[in-house]
């Protein structure tokens, strides 16, 4: 009855996350290198457990597999493999990947090299995407006789398009980093795998700037349903327009042009 490969670790698991903590950010390396950073329980546990962290102490995220040439492999086949229904149901890679998209700060995922199944809807799950020009994503699920079942079958038509989506979902045709620019898959593409780092964090400095109230409910602003608007942003607005920090952000851009 279900229960192989659930995402609950041992507690005697080695951390398969790298974590650096700064004043307005999570550096999170994943680092499971020897397999190419395939997503297994256990990393789904630090997953979570990461997730829990932000949730607690909102901040800016980024995710990486680092420098070194490789993103995410993906589900862990051998895992995936001995997995039945039940285990299909209990929605192993799918929950943690939708609490990662719920984050209440916005999240950047630096992808260097392949980001594959899993490790390309880990890469969807976060709300901006940077990759190096040797960086590439793929969906082969079908051709292991499975769908792409952790988020890419309603994130990437809403990143891409249905008719790429479908194309590339259908086919397991990998998209380089020229065409993830082009279709509007990454927001930058770096040709230095050793700064793609920097340039995210560039990226994250430019939010870092912002209200991180502002910023927040405009993270849940952008996510909410189309039905949700124009009420969640009538709100939002009514709660920043209170907001000291507003006030004082405000008021420093008016005392400044009378300077
Ligand atoms: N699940 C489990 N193990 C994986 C894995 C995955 N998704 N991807 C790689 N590995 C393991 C390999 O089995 C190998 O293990 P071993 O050393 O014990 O034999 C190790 O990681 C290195 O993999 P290898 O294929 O030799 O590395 P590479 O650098 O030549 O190629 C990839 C990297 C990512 C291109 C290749 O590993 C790959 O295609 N992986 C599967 C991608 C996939 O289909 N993902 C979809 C899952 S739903």
């Amino acid at each position: 009855m279900g229960g192989r490969g659930q995402a609950v670790s041992d507690g005697a698991a080695r951390s398969l996350l790298r974590i650096e903590e700064r004043a307005d950010r999570l550096v999170v390396t994943l680092d499971r290198p020897e397999k190419r950073n395939a997503i297994d329980a256990d990393l789904v546990a630090a997953l979570h457990e990461l997730c829990a962290r932000l949730e607690r102490e909102p901040k800016l995220l980024l995710l990486t597999g680092g420098t070194e040439g490789i993103f995410a492999a993906g589900a862990d086949i051998a895992q995936l493999r001995e997995r039945d229904r039940i285990d299909a149901l209990a929605a192993i890679n799918q929950a943690v990947f939708a609490r990662l998209r719920a984050l209440p700060m916005p999240t950047v995922a630096a992808v260097d090299g392949p980001a594959l199944g899993g490790g390309a809807e880990l890469s969807y799950a976060c709300d901006l995407r940077i990759c190096t020009a040797r960086a590439f994503f793929g969906q082969p699920e079908v051709r292991l006789g499975i769908i792409a079942g952790a988020g890419a079958t309603h994130r990437l038509p809403t990143l891409v398009g249905e008719t790429r989506a479908k194309e590339l979902l259908f086919t397991g045709r990998r998209v380089d980093a020229a065409e993830a620019l082009r279709i509007g898959l990454v927001n930058r593409v770096v040709d230095e795998p050793a700064e793609l780092l920097d340039v995210a964090h560039e990226l994250l400095d430019e939010m870092a700037k912002a209200s991180p109230l502002a910023l927040r409910l405009t993270k849940l602003a952008v996510d909410a349903p189309v039905g949700a608007h124009p009420q969640i942003d009538l709100l939002g607005q009514a709660v920043l327009f209170e907001d000291p920090e507003k006030h004082r952000r405000m008021t420093e851009f008016l005392d400044r042009k009378k300077r």
